[in-house]
């Protein structure tokens, strides 16, 4: 089923194009990368996706209906530098993604909300292997810690649709496959969509089901503010086990040059 409709959007700031054209029909349950060069429009794509910029022209649906203007629990985020707040435990990190979707006005919770609120959370470090740091504060957390723990604020409130901006762009190799090892269960096991900003090309074949390229067909520097990116590739990539093809690489790379 189509979940996501993105119909000819443009995103224009001031004179600048930044995208221009968009049209992409996204299944539930599909796992996105979006790769293009630096400055092409990722993140503002993944902005309007999350209802925090509207499109300068053309709309976005989530299951048919208009996105609101404005975010919802229906889209989580996470981006690359960490979200979490420094002065709360990783427990307390999470359970404000609870609070805040829950009790948008107060963002607290009482008694038994609170309690299940803390369940839930406790559960979901779990997931993510923190269960250990729940009274740690960010601080004392490493890097890919951090970044579990910023996974689990957002994948708490059940998304339908999770955001990815180069979440894991700061981690060592390592410790990035153990994250993505996470990523990939917790995706599977909630049946979310993700779209996933990435300028990794073996991260973005490795998780994606589909890859999606932005990039500019005009690049003369007197086409630069008139145009904007829009989409180059779109390739899916069947089933997992099986390594992509060499020349959807070659393809890609090439496009992201
Ligand atoms: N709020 C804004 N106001 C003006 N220009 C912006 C704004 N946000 C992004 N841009 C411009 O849009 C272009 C795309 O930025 P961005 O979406 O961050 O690219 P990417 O994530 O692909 O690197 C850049 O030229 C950037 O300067
Ligand atoms: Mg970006």
């Amino acid at each position: 089923m189509t979940q996501v409709t993105v119909e000819n959007v443009w995103k224009v700031y001031g004179d600048q194009t930044v995208l221009e054209n968009i049209n992409l029909e996204v299944e539930a349950g599909s796992f996105v990368a979006l790769v293009g060069p630096s400055g092409c429009g990722k993140s503002t794509f993944l902005r309007m996706m999350l209802g925090d910029e509207a499109p300068s022209k053309g709309r976005i649906l989530l299951d048919g209906v208009a996105l609101d203007a404005e975010p919802s629990p229906d889209r989580g985020v996470v981006f690359q530098k960490y979200s979490v707040f420094p002065h709360l435990t990783a427990l307390q990190n999470v359970m404000l993604g609870l609070e805040f979707a829950q009790s948008p006005f107060m963002g607290r919770l009482f008694g038994k909300a609170k309690k299940l609120a803390r369940a839930e959370s406790l559960e979901m470090l779990k997931c993510v292997g923190l269960s250990n740091a729940a009274g740690k504060y960010p601080s004392e957390l490493s890097g890919g810690m951090q970044q579990r723990l910023a996974i689990a604020q957002a994948l708490v409130k059940k998304p339908k649709i999770l955001l990815l901006d180069e979440p894991f762009g700061a981690l060592d190799p390592g410790i990035r496959a153990e994250v993505h090892e996470i990523l990939l269960r917790l995706w599977r096991e909630e049946g979310m969509t993700i779209f996933m900003v990435t300028h990794d090309l073996s991260e973005a074949f490795k998780l994606g089901t589909r890859v999606i390229a932005f990039d500019r067909l005009r690049t003369r520097p007197e086409e630069m503010k008139a145009y904007g990116a829009t989409v180059t590739f779109d390739l899916d990539v069947d089933g997992k086990s099986v390594p992509p093809r060499p020349e959807m690489r070659e393809e890609l790379a090439a496009a992201a040059q």
